[in-house]
């Protein structure tokens, strides 16, 4: 498929609606180092604690092990349906439709997973959305964050047969943003180097761990 620049359009969410049960099925547990970006997440949270999960889909692996852990959960997703076996999943989480770019951030939270969905949002939100959270999160709130792993224009790939929108800024850009959004980094590599494996289109995954400065 082409690259296609473009606004991350309803089409996109109404993919993730679509791919629901098969995005479910094969979500099953932790990937290549995401435990121990969660273990570092909740290290230095206090009893009572509330973690955001941005883009929680169906709230596994991470919400679930979060709520496992006797942290709050609240989960932004911008699918209906991911959202809605995200809910049957961990009714004890607290669940709320809204798109990134959008959201108010008006939940109060001690620590923020952001993890496979930024690349999902035109990078041109990106550094509002850091900002904003920085703005929620106390001073040594962490984040566990990924973004794409190269420089790259706008893109869509396909995933069970439907188009998904891609964009990230390279990874020394996103590191920049935080920095300039509040953030000091705690720990960055790749989870996977570009080009990958998969085909052409994959233009890597990269992973940060971020603190807010006091
Ligand atoms: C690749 S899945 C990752 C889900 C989960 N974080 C994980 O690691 O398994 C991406 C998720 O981001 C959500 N998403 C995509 N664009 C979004 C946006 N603009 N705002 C909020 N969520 C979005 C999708 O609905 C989907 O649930």
């Amino acid at each position: 498929m082409a690259d296609a620049p473009g606004a991350a359009d309803a089409a996109q969410d109404l993919s993730y609606d679509r791919i629901a049960p098969q995005w479910d099925a094969a979500r099953t547990g932790y990937g290549r180092l995401e435990r121990e970006y969660l273990d570092r997440l909740c290290a230095p949270l206090a009893s009572g604690a509330t973690v955001l999960d941005l883009g929680c889909g169906t709230g596994r692996p991470f919400a679930e092990d979060l709520l496992g852990r006797g942290w709050r959960v609240v989960g932004v997703d911008a699918s209906a349906a991911q959202l809605a076996i995200a809910r049957a999943r961990c009714p004890n989480g607290v669940w709320i439709e809204a798109r990134l770019e959008d959201y108010a951030f008006d939940t109060a939270c001690d620590a923020a997973v952001c993890w496979d969905t930024l690349f999902h949002v035109e990078r041109r939100h990106h550094q509002a959305i850091f900002s904003r959270l920085a703005r929620r999160l106390p001073a040594g709130g962490r984040l566990m964050l990924t973004c794409g792993g190269s420089a790259h224009p706008p893109f869509t790939d396909e995933m069970f047969g439907r188009a998904f929108f891609y964009d990230s800024h390279p990874p020394d850009v996103t590191l920049s943003l935080l920095l300039r959004a509040g953030f000091r980094i705690l720990r960055a590599e790749f989870l996977n180097l570009p080009p990958g494996t998969r085909d052409l289109r994959d233009k890597g995954r990269f992973a940060i761990l971020a603190e807010r400065a006091a």
